[in-house]
């Protein structure tokens, strides 16, 4: 069996490791048959689609394809229906029909969901009323009521989890495959709930286009454009909770490699990208491609550990950065880190997360982000990735199909005042549909003007 960089890795070899962020189970045994209870259930995804996928991120880290990552900060079990579902999926069709549109080149689309059932957390406990529970941590779990039954970490949750998430990722594999999803029919993702006139005015004009595009392509070829070409979906969560991760990898003969099949593309968030930690030794070992967020507090030596650990043989598509650094703190660290990998003489795709270093909490007591700090901040990922001779090859968001009031401005002006209309999340603040789409068109509009100008005055940057 082939095991990465020496010979020591296996899938629960991270075991080894100090391992933040994992919950404390009652009945280690109990734990130990639920992961062998997972181990034996048919996988969520196969090879071959990461094996694709990983070949599409190769394309965006060379500039030709671009990535729309987004969904829910931590899905629930009691969201796991057909409407939300469908509303999230219906928004990121639109999203990157906008960005297809404007950025002229194939969007890769994934979904931040079916496994986003695990969080990070501060602190390890929480205390009311004097009363000191363990923190929720997901449905992966626990439960967020506050009662000492609800709390206890449970292995039947990692089942319910898995479960879930199948369920999750069949239905939108069936929309998307059996026509949703079509680029010739882009009223089938209709836009009923849109209520703001100017952006549904604009997104119209755009699905005008691509319908004109498509006429006029098919019309001269005598070819169909195979909506198979231009549409797939794949799927991604953070790989936060290692016995969940570890369960469902396993080694393809046929590929000679070990595999994560519980998704697609798993990440290690923020706080567990440790170099020496579990979520590194685990990652390392297999061969989906990764990502790892990468904060203000990572400095050049453990940036560059990151990439010679994670991707040895610096393989196109395989390591993703996602940076988060917030509005205000970008212009200062986005640089150094570009050099930081530069200097290893590999490469990784960027991807900018511009919610997470947004974060902030009103005189209310609410956590919100603001509209323009996340465009700023994207806005700024652009320009410095162009300034440095790098690329900016994707964004990274938090979003929902419906219509909540978690992010202040957009379109709709939403104040600090509004977000006790429809606060939903009860982990991070998200951007409805409506800012969603018009995050989508501002980034679509940016890069025609940035091409617009390198037209004007050819042979500057
Ligand atoms: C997240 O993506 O929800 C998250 C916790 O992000 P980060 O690890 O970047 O803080
Ligand atoms: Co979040």
């Amino acid at each position: 069996m082939r095991s990465p960089e020496g010979t020591s890795w296996h899938s629960a070899s991270w075991q080894t490791r100090p391992a933040q962020q994992q919950p404390v189970y009652a009945d280690p045994q109990a734990l130990e048959k639920v992961v062998a209870q997972i181990a034996r259930l048919p996988p969520i995804v196969v090879s071959w689609e990461i094996e694709a996928l990983r070949g599409r991120l190769a394309a965006a880290q060379r500039g030709e394809a671009f990535v729309l990552q987004g969904g829910d900060c931590a899905e629930t079990f009691e969201d796991c229906e057909s409407d939300i579902i469908t509303r999230r999926l219906k928004i990121l069709l639109q999203m990157s029909l906008v960005l297809l549109h404007g950025l002229k080149k194939p969007v890769i689309r994934i979904g931040r969901m079916a496994g986003q059932y695990a969080k990070p957390r501060s602190t390890d406990t929480e205390t009311r009323d004097g009363v000191t529970l363990p923190s929720y941590r997901g449905d992966l779990v626990n439960r967020p009521e506050f009662t000492a039954a609800a709390r206890a970490a449970d292995p039947q949750q990692l089942l319910r989890g898995y479960e879930r998430a199948a369920l999750t990722l069949n239905f939108a594999r069936a929309l998307v495959e059996g026509g949703f999803a079509d680029l010739h029919h882009p009223e089938y993702w209709d836009l009923g709930f849109v209520h703001q006139a100017p952006l549904k005015d604009a997104y119209q004009r755009i699905v005008d286009a691509i319908a004109d595009s498509l006429d006029f392509f098919e019309g001269m070829s005598g070819r169909q454009v195979h909506e198979a070409t231009l549409v797939d979906f794949y799927a991604s969560h953070e790989g936060l909770h290692l016995h969940y991760e570890q369960a469902q990898t396993r080694f393809i003969p046929r590929q000679n490699r070990w595999y994560n099949l519980s998704t697609h593309m798993p990440w290690i968030g923020m706080r567990t990208a440790a170099l020496d930690g579990a979520h590194v030794e685990y990652f390392r070992g297999i061969a989906n491609p990764i990502a790892v967020k990468v904060g203000s507090a990572m400095d050049a030596a453990w940036l560059q550990g990151l990439v010679t650990t994670l991707n040895p043989q610096n393989q196109p598509g395989r390591l993703t950065f996602i940076h988060r650094f917030g509005a205000r703190d970008v212009a200062e660290h986005l640089p150094r880190a570009i050099e930081a990998v530069r200097q290893t003489g590999q490469s990784v795709l960027w991807v900018c997360d511009p919610m997470h270093g947004n974060t902030e909490t009103t005189s209310g007591g609410l956590k919100t982000r603001r509209f323009e700090n996340i465009l700023t901040e994207l806005d700024l990922a652009f320009r410095i990735h162009a300034e440095h001779g790098s690329h900016l090859g994707g964004v990274h968001i938090e979003l929902t199909g419906d219509d909540v009031t978690e992010c202040t401005g957009g379109a709709r002006g939403l104040t600090d005042r509004d977000l006790q209309r429809a606060y939903r999340s009860s982990v991070d603040p998200r951007l409805n549909h409506e800012q969603a789409l018009e995050l989508a068109m501002l980034v679509a509009q940016r890069s025609q003007e940035r091409r617009g100008a390198r037209r004007a005055a050819p042979g500057r940057g």
